[in-house]
């Protein structure tokens, strides 16, 4: 009987897809970078029903929700066994009522719930992959009532990845339920070249560990990238990502063990790249500095600007790094980066950044022509004005491993 069901409803879909022609993936899902937790940077597979219900709580509590994080994203050491039909199951032990329940429970607050599966026979962590099960799991996922897919590349031998990724797509979409597709295979086949029509964002990079600037080398052939790695690779990225589908350097490790200087840069550095805000620390007990780096609204609002420009790396001068996003309005978000381990103060003078974005928005600063207001993203205080009137130069300390962080607000 109930292998009949199956049959029958996967018929009705196939034909459906038939009948439409190609699935396109779900539209509006990602017109700003997705925002959110996960559960993988701080717990990997130590995770529960108890610690997604705790984490969806202080998403609330703490005013993060209000500030735009969606998702509670469950990654990685979910999954139980598939059943005698092959629909795959929560772990019992982790999930004792099931995933619907937990989907429900993040839903009842006003949140979403994201899932994590692999394209290949199993996930990085050994548990099963979706490869053969792809529109099953799609139902599954929507009968849960789950609102976002991350989906990985391990164990993929002999899998076509552009083929992979469009056959979930199409499974997601033919499931009914709106589910955001957020693609995992770390750059390897440059997805950015293929994958608009397919996915929501892509990983530009291998894993990002909780360090500012080393690679970590494992024995077993992989490496993980410092937040300094995973910028240099993103950047020669930006004119692939848009409306839409959205360059993915990874998920935040802000809170996680760092210098509150170095999770300052580490999350400006991802909103001046219109990069995917997916936190990854302990949201149940966090300092306040970091909270009000996570909870910096105007910061946010820099990666969640409406015109979806990944930020330019303009140029490099005396040790920092000088890079431009323009906005939405005619505004630009502009920011000094210092990587190195020294403070270093700079004179700062507007004219050298007279540029025209070529390669991608075709926006021109024009500082010879136009007057910014300049207001400090991270002291939340006005310091004058771009006036070319004003031609002193204003000296500026980039503190080690740091930002300053500015809007650019023009007045009409
Ligand atoms: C890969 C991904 C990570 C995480 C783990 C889980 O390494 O890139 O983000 O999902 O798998 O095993």
């Amino acid at each position: 009987m109930k292998n009949l069901k199956l049959r029958m409803m996967m018929g009705a879909f196939l034909a459906l897809m038939v009948m439409s022609g190609k699935a396109q993936k779900w539209e509006h899902l990602a017109d700003t970078p997705q925002m959110g937790w996960s559960t993988w940077n701080k717990f990997q597979g130590n995770i529960s029903e108890e610690v997604i219900k705790g984490i969806a709580d202080a998403m609330v509590e703490n005013g993060l929700r209000d500030a735009g994080y969606t998702y509670i994203n469950i990654d990685d050491c979910w999954h139980g066994k598939r059943d005698a039909d092959g629909f795959i199951q929560a772990d019992p032990v982790k999930f004792p009522n099931g995933m619907k329940a937990v989907a429900d429970y993040v839903h009842s607050k006003g949140l979403k719930l994201g899932i994590y599966s692999d394209a290949g026979t199993g996930t990085c962590a050994g548990m099963p992959g979706s490869l053969g099960h792809e529109y099953q799991d799609a139902i599954q996922y929507a009968r849960w009532g789950v609102d976002y897919l991350k989906y990985d590349w391990c164990n993929t031998t002999n899998v076509n990845p552009q083929g992979a990724y469009q056959l979930i797509s199409d499974a997601l979409r033919a499931a009914g339920r709106p589910i955001f597709l957020s693609m995992c295979e770390w750059g390897n086949s440059h997805p950015w070249k293929w994958a608009k029509e397919i996915g929501h964002s892509w990983r530009t990079t291998p894993d990002i560990w909780c360090d500012f600037d080393s690679l970590r080398v494992f024995e077993a052939g992989y490496t993980q990238f410092g937040v300094m790695q995973c910028i240099q690779f993103n950047d020669s990225l930006r004119q692939y990502a848009g409306k839409g589908y959205w360059n993915d350097p990874d998920m935040l490790e802000v809170g996680n063990g760092m210098t509150d200087n170095e999770d300052r840069a580490h999350f400006t550095m991802w909103c001046m790249m219109a990069s995917p805000l997916i936190l990854g620390n302990d949201l149940r007990s966090m300092s306040e500095a970091t909270k009000n780096i996570i909870m910096n609204k105007e910061m946010i609002a820099i990666d969640q600007d409406t015109l979806g420009i990944q930020g330019l790396h303009y140029c490099d001068k005396d040790g920092l790094q000088f890079w431009f996003k323009p906005l939405a309005g005619g505004d630009w978000a502009f920011t000094i980066l210092n990587p190195t381990k020294q403070d270093i103060t700079y004179a700062l003078n507007w004219q050298d950044f007279n540029l025209t974005d070529k390669e991608v928005s075709g926006l021109s600063t024009s500082f010879d022509t136009k007057v910014y207001q300049v207001y400090n993203l991270w002291t939340h205080k006005m310091e004058g004005k771009t006036n070319i009137k004003n031609k002193t130069e204003r000296k500026l300390m980039v503190k080690a491993r740091d930002v300053v962080s500015y809007r650019l607000i023009i007045k009409p």
